[in-house]
């Protein structure tokens, strides 16, 4: 499927998280197209509406639900802003899926933290489904999320299953807590230090803020998580998402071609550097 042209997609659902964030449910309107796509978990898609313009979103989604893709978007601009007055029944353009996911083949057998901030928490989301559908593959599974505010956790209720799973660990934080806030009060790189995992059998899947994830790197590294077995999802400005145009540059690498998701040994001279 060529990815240079936006394909027609429908609207099927929108979903409210918060005021300011909501997913978008879409299916492709050409059956042929809804068939042969496929998506790794980490992978984004470029979300066209026209007379607004053109932004890369993660996928949500769990990658074997064949029937819609989902988006989690927080309105923060011209197009996001746009995107979010989209109702069911809409028509957007989505070209995708592109670049490189997480490393879930080679994290087999080894245990798992999976460390985000924010709605950073959304590029992690379908490697938890794909670990959550082959659970006796993989260790210890920490899933590790903070928030600004406790009244910005989304997907409370995903947490609360997931943490039901075998051998599994979800630990919340909130910078500021809300009337029936439970979990950890802090920051949420802090949560790492009582994290039961083995750091020599660890991968470590981190996204957030790029600060957050700079302590969030530290914390492991402290722990004895080696750098190679660090993995980042790196946010940047895009335009072609093909490697052509350089809007995404990280130093050598293209983020749109050669990330999002970086290994922390290959990027360190750039990655959390003013300015790069
Ligand atoms: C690989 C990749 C995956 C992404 N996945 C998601 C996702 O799943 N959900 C999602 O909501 N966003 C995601 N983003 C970020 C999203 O693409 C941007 O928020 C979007 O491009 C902003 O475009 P805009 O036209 O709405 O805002 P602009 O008009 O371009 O920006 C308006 C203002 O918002 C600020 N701004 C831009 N981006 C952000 C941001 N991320 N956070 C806070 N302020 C910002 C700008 O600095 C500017 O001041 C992803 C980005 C990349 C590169
Ligand atoms: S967006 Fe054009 S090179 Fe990455």
């Amino acid at each position: 499927m060529s990815r240079s042209v936006p394909r027609e997609v429908q609207v099927i659902e929108r979903i409210a998280e918060t005021a300011t964030v909501f997913t978008l449910r879409v299916r492709f309107t050409d059956s042929r197209i809804c068939r042969a796509y496929a998506f790794h978990p980490g992978q984004f898609n470029m979300l066209y509406l026209h007379g607004a313009g053109e932004i890369p979103i993660s996928i949500v989604s769990d990658p074997e639900d064949e029937f819609a893709l989902d988006h989690t978007i927080r309105a923060v601009g011209r197009v996001s802003q746009a995107l979010a007055q989209v109702q069911p029944g809409d028509r957007l353009g989505l070209r995708g899926p592109f670049g490189r996911g997480w490393p879930l083949t080679q994290a087999i057998g080894n245990d798992v933290v999976i460390l985000t901030g924010g709605l950073g928490c959304a590029p992690a989301v379908s490697a938890i489904h794909f670990i959550a559908n082959r659970r006796a593959q993989y260790g210890h599974l920490n899933i590790i999320q903070g928030v600004r505010h406790a009244d910005d956790m989304i997907w409370q209720a995903r947490y609360k299953a997931w943490a039901q799973l075998p051998d599994t660990e979800v630990l919340l934080a909130a910078d500021e807590a809300g009337t029936h806030w439970s979990g950890y009060l802090g920051h949420v790189t802090d949560l790492i230090e009582n994290a039961r995992f083995d750091p020599k059998n660890t991968i470590a899947m981190i996204c957030g803020p790029e600060l957050m994830m700079h302590n969030g790197v530290i914390e492991l590294l402290k722990s004895g998580v080696p750098d190679d077995a660090i993995y980042l999802s790196i946010e940047r400005n895009m335009h072609c998402a093909k490697g052509h145009c350089g809007h995404c540059q990280l130093g050598p690498h293209f983020v749109c071609r050669d990330g999002p998701v970086f290994n922390y040994a290959d990027i360190r001279p750039w990655f959390a550097k003013a300015g790069i």
